[in-house]
């Protein structure tokens, strides 16, 4: 009974992940693209890759932008929108990136 109650709950927990990553793909496609890629590796030269970041560095830094503790002009705006649960939504679909490094 207990297992069943705990197969449950994580399933529940990964569901959710799951939807955090879909839901801030959608996201990211309308309003991030342009800047950080499509995928995460930027396509404005002064842009950050975002893809593989790790979620709480990424929540950080936009509820950071978002409350003007770090200031940057574009991203000030951006991010003044934003709710917590999306600020999780995008933070998951970046993190769920996987990148792979090659030393030069
Ligand atoms: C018009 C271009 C543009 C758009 C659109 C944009 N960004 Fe940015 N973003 C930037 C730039 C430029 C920086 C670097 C800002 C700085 O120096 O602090 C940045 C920085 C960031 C950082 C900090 C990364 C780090 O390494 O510290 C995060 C996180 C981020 N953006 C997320 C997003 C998300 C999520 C969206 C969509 C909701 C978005 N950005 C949309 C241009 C953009």
């Amino acid at each position: 009974m207990k297992i069943a109650l705990f197969i449950s709950l994580m399933l529940a927990a990964f569901n959710s992940l799951a939807d955090d990553v879909t839901a801030g793909r959608a996201k990211a496609d309308v309003a991030c693209a342009l800047c950080h890629g499509p995928h995460g590796v930027a396509t404005l030269p002064n842009a950050p890759n975002l893809a593989g970041q790790q979620a709480l560095y990424l929540s950080e830094q936009l509820k950071s932008y978002r409350g003007g503790q770090r200031q940057n002009a574009v991203m000030g705006v951006i991010a003044k929108p934003l709710t917590d649960a999306e600020i999780a939504q995008l933070a998951a679909w970046y993190s769920a990136i996987k990148v792979t490094v090659e030393l030069p």
